[in-house]
């Protein structure tokens, strides 16, 4: 529909607008988001980060309002139809999807109360608050109890019919109890989504494959939707939230249900039904006061929610209320969504940096022009691999999305190709060592290119990092800056020094004074006696982490012990597979790790398993599994609990588990579990019971 060319000039005024939101011709800027919608909902490609687009939006309403007489038929702000992907039939809704005005902060709100209050001529308004989920919408009619259809939102009036894709969802009911409520027919409305866990295993899965990963996991619901083939769809692990009854007929002589009085109580109709309604999620508030402390609240709880929203919704609890309200030609008058700060922007790539790691991988790093989103400054961020760079196609001056995802850590989501000026340039990759120089080397089944020579300097002082990290040897004083500073200065070279420093020189240096000294001294001593495991984490042996460690060290008497075991032997360990097996074998056949390990003996280093099976509690002899997400407590928390009343923690489901402890969003653990019958499949809540007792 749009010219490469057309393309071009429309980024170009899109940019200009977005810096200098003051000076814009209405028409223009009609232009300008009638493409960008074009690009969301017709392309599934959003050129534009969507807090950029509701900027440009409100200004367009604030320009309508100034001049109304200039308000043209086709404004994005009087939508009434848009060509639609034809792969699947459009289907008119029974009653349009209606889009939400949204709000930012307490004055938006006070301002929404204000209006609603005027309209109903009352002191205060009672509102249900729920989370806004970050998926794509769609509405369903079941007909006779039955689910007769499934729609996209499509341009709100029209929606594309998905409904065999729709039953690939397993929180849709395929029928629902309608006959008991007096209910023929009925339309609701929902958001389809991907949980965080869900979203990472699908990439996961996908590049195992070698196939390009999805941005985020809004996209991947909306992607999922349009899937041709339902098989595909039901590999996507979708989840559905319904938060709103639209349309519906009763059946002869039966009365309105009484729980479709309010919007709270239409809610536990929906839940009772047997939909994923947001009834646990939902807050039913007196005033706006109180909606306003939840909205201030929440931002902070929705990091720990399993899956993306990316707001609350407002809405006038009352039905009879809410119809008094009505609606403007796009938003109800009786509900509003709360965004939270933006979580997305668009920036430019200005240099990529390649950093060593302990093992030797080479990891480019972007380094971008700081701009905040979601009140933190993003400057840097991984970009994994070379491969990373390839499937993206990013350039050095590209201008890119990036996004900061639940999980917190930001990435870069794309770069936008036709806003390239032509001086952009191809990120090479070092074919040497960017600290010592050495080839670099990457192994068929890895992505990643390794400096493999041992005495890189990247590599032992980021050993040295880890050595002295927290869940190691916990070294606290040891800061990673102290520990590059301390190497470059000559003063620790390797992991026996920090059993032998000078005190009397690193006294001299500045921001060493005496009390920073006497702790780091202590710290160090300290350490000496730190259980095995945390030694075995401590050194540093590809693929073992901290559960890997505790089953070595479980199985073993003095670390050296492992010099004699066979890769067999090594095996024979509770999850220790092929590739562990090898990697520990390895490390305990080199000389020099061996020497590295007689040595800290000799430095007073603990070297021996001590009996930690010695917790007399009540889950003496269990053993426990954690999966999925807690609500409640941190999995670390809950993993100390059990090991401190005597349990163990399992890093992987056997028969000789004994709990299987279930948060959201549970996956292929929990199926392994079902087909084991001496496992006991407990919940969050159970969990805390057990603990108890
Ligand atoms: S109510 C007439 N509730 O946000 C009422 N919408 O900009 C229509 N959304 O198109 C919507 N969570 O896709 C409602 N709890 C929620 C929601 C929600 C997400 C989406 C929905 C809608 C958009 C509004």
């Amino acid at each position: 529909m749009y010219s490469n060319q057309q393309i071009q000039a429309l980024q170009k005024i899109t940019k200009d607008f977005i810096e200098s939101p003051h000076n814009i011709d209405l028409a223009a800027l009609s232009n300008v988001l009638k493409f960008h919608e074009y690009q969301y909902y017709v392309m599934s490609n959003p050129l534009i980060a969507d807090y950029e687009y509701d900027l440009l939006y409100q200004q367009l309403i604030a320009l309508e309002t100034a001049s109304p007489h200039l308000i043209s038929k086709d404004s994005p702000s009087q939508r009434v139809g848009n060509s639609l992907n034809n792969q699947f039939q459009t289907i008119p809704h029974l009653v349009p999807m209606l889009s939400l005005e949204n709000s930012y902060n307490a004055e938006d709100l006070n301002d929404f109360d204000r209006k609603a209050r005027e309209g109903a001529m009352l002191d205060e308004i009672t509102y249900c608050v729920e989370p806004k989920f970050d998926g794509a919408s769609i509405s369903l009619v079941y007909e006779n109890d039955l689910l007769v259809r499934g729609c996209t939102r499509g341009d709100g009036v029209a929606g594309e019919e998905i409904t065999q894709n729709i039953k690939q969802i397993k929180s849709i009911p395929l029928s629902i109890p309608l006959s008991a409520y007096g209910i023929q027919q009925i339309e609701i409305r929902g958001e389809v989504i991907m949980s965080k866990k869900s979203f990472h295993d699908f990439n996961e899965k996908l590049q195992l494959k070698k196939m390009a990963t999805l941005a985020n996991p809004r996209n991947a619901a909306s992607g999922s939707l349009r899937m041709k083939d339902p098989k595909e769809v039901a590999e996507r692990n979708l989840d559905a939230f319904i938060y709103h009854i639209s349309f519906y007929t009763l059946k002869g002589s039966a009365t309105t249900p009484e729980l479709l009085k309010t919007h709270s109580g239409s809610l536990e109709l929906l839940w009772n039904m047997g939909f994923r309604s947001p009834q646990k999620e939902k807050k039913v508030h007196s005033n706006i006061e109180g909606v306003i402390q939840f909205c201030n609240d929440f931002e902070t709880e929705r990091d720990k929610l399993p899956y993306e929203i990316d707001g609350l919704v407002i809405k006038v609890n009352d039905f009879a209320l809410q119809e008094k309200l009505g609606m403007t030609s796009h938003h109800p008058r009786w509900a509003i969504a709360y965004k939270f700060k933006a979580r997305q922007a668009t920036t430019i790539l200005e240099n990529v940096e390649f950093q060593v790691g302990r093992t030797g991988a080479v990891t480019p790093v972007a380094k971008l022009k700081a701009v905040a989103i979601g009140g933190v400054t993003v400057s840097s961020i991984s970009m994994h691999n070379e491969e990373y760079i390839r499937e993206k196609d990013l350039r050095l001056g590209d201008t890119v999305i990036i996004e900061r995802a639940g999980d917190v850590i930001p990435q870069i989501v794309q770069s936008i190709p036709t806003l390239r000026k032509g001086t952009e340039t191809v990120i090479e990759f070092p074919t040497s060592c960017p600290v010592c120089n050495y080839t670099l080397e990457k192994e068929e089944t890895e992505a990643v290119w390794r400096c493999n020579n041992p005495l890189c300097s990247a590599q032992v002082v980021e050993r040295l990092i880890h050595f002295v990290s927290k869940d190691a040897m916990d070294i606290k004083s040891f800061g990673d800056a102290n520990i590059r500073k301390l190497y470059e200065l000559g003063l620790l070279k390797n992991i026996p020094q920090i059993y032998q420093l000078d005190f009397s020189v690193i006294g001299t240096l500045e921001g060493f004074g005496k009390k920073s000294i006497d702790n780091l001294q202590a710290a160090i001593e300290a350490s000496k006696s730190q259980p095995l495991y945390r030694l075995i984490y401590a050194l540093g042996i590809r693929f073992v982490g901290e559960t890997t460690a505790k089953t070595i060290a479980a199985n073993i008497h003095h670390v050296l012990d492992l010099e004699n075991l066979t890769e067999d032997q090594l095996q024979g360990f509770e999850d220790v597979g092929i590739k562990v097996a090898k990697s520990i074998y390895q490390y305990f056949h080199e000389a020099k790790n061996i020497a590295l390990l007689k040595e800290l003996e000799s430095l007073g280093l603990n070297m021996i398993q001590t009996n930690t099976t010695a917790v007399d509690g009540n889950l003496s002899g269990l053993n426990f599994l954690f999966t999925g997400t807690l609500m409640q407590l941190k999995r670390s928390e809950a993993e100390s609990m059990v090991e401190g009343r005597g349990g163990h923690i399992l890093s992987g489901v056997s028969s000789k588990l004994n709990y299987l402890v279930v948060g959201e969003d549970a996956g292929s653990k929990l199926e392994k579990a079902k087909k084991i019958a001496s496992i006991k499949i407990i919940t969050e809540a159970d969990f805390v019971e057990l603990i108890k007792n």
